[in-house]
């Protein structure tokens, strides 16, 4: 018969051991990453930073933050001249009260841009176009922000070029060179930023990934003979779980010699589109952190990456009309946490690939 007093010690003991597992924090992939030596964090959105569910989860889970869109030329220099920085600031608050870093992204690329700024290009001053505001929003947050992508995007060997770059405005209007300048411009606005070259095309095992892993590596080593400092690699790490897949060992000879042109590497946007696959939740969820654990295994396992971040961290704010496919009417699931901030099989993947 269970006596008063032995019930009385059950629950004490119930209490205690409740009190054991309550004080093991809970930890998130900032901690376990941590213990690495990786920075892991994600971009995010200051509208998401009033989600009070999904501000918590981000403070928990992420050491570094990037903004998704509210640092593209678009957000900040909408009209000619006048600059807007609301949004990074915003973001940037939200990292340094929680004890995180900042990267910045994007100083120069083909997209996001307001609409005046081809036009202004055609003028005879148009160098100032492009020096004038990566020395404006460098500087800004020169000293605030650990690493810039500094360009974003460059390369597209498909268009036929012999360097493999991308056909984009800004190269037929200034030839190769607007990637030096717009490095060299960045280096002296923000002297304590690590310059990042970030891209898409060399994660997967397609030829094409072979074409682009071949163009990068020579793009990078041809830049740093000509003296460009760039400091790191940057790549988005954008996946498909039921698409073309990482080749673990093509991936890994890539980094390693990315590694021995003394260059950091970082993953600056993973996700993994899980469009494609079976309407079964569990079934693309399972796909989902299996290609993920497949590609950060090999990234980990180089010593020259030291951040991680996912582009976003939560299912609840995946635009799918955007530049990702919504589902047949269902919702993307791409990311560590589901829209309730709970954490799928893609986190628990993430934090074994870090472990
Ligand atoms: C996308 C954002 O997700 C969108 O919100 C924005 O409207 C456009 O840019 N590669 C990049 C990112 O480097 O900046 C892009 O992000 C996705 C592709």
């Amino acid at each position: 018969m269970l006596t008063r007093r032995l019930f009385l010690e059950m629950a004490g003991a119930a209490a205690t051991l409740r009190a054991s597992f309550a004080a093991v924090p809970d930890e998130g992939l900032r901690a376990i990453a941590a213990r690495r030596g990786i920075l892991y964090g994600c971009a995010a959105a200051t509208y998401e930073l009033k989600d009070s569910t999904f501000a918590a989860a981000l403070a928990q889970e992420a050491a570094i933050l990037s903004a998704e869109y509210e640092m593209k030329r678009a957000a900040i220099e909408p009209v000619r001249g006048s600059y807007d920085f609301s949004g990074g600031d915003g973001l940037l608050a939200f990292a340094r009260a929680h004890g995180m870093s900042f990267r910045g992204h994007t100083l120069v690329w083909h997209h996001s841009n307001p609409p005046w700024l081809e036009d202004a290009l055609q003028s005879a001053d148009a160098e100032a176009f492009l020096t004038n505001y990566i020395a404006a929003v460098a500087g800004h947050y020169e000293g605030r922000v650990t690493s810039w992508d500094v360009v974003n995007e460059v390369l597209q060997p498909q268009d036929g070029r012999a360097d493999g770059l991308r056909n984009s405005f800004w190269l037929k209007r200034f030839g190769p060179e607007y990637i030096d300048l717009a490095f060299h411009t960045a280096r002296s606005a923000a002297p304590h930023a690590m310059l990042v070259y970030n891209d898409w095309g060399c994660e997967l095992g397609a030829p094409d990934n072979d074409r682009f892993r071949a163009a990068t590596l020579k793009f990078l080593d041809d830049a740093l003979a000509r003296g460009v400092p760039i400091h790191a690699l940057g790549m988005q790490g954008h996946l498909s779980a039921f698409g073309t897949q990482v080749d673990q060992k093509k991936l890994s000879a890539f980094l390693e010699a990315v590694r021995r042109m003394g260059l950091k590497i970082l993953v600056t946007e993973h996700d993994v589109d899980d469009s494609g696959g079976p309407l079964d939740v569990a079934v693309r969820d399972r796909a989902v952190a299996d290609a993920s654990r497949r590609f950060l295994d090999v990234m980990l396992d180089n010593p020259a990456t030291i951040a991680v971040l996912t582009w976003g961290l939560s299912d609840r704010f995946i635009d799918p009309p955007g530049w990702r496919d919504r589902l047949a009417g269902r919702y993307p699931r791409m990311l560590p946490l589901d829209s309730d901030c709970a954490r799928k099989p893609m986190w628990r993947a993430m934090a074994k690939a870090f472990a």
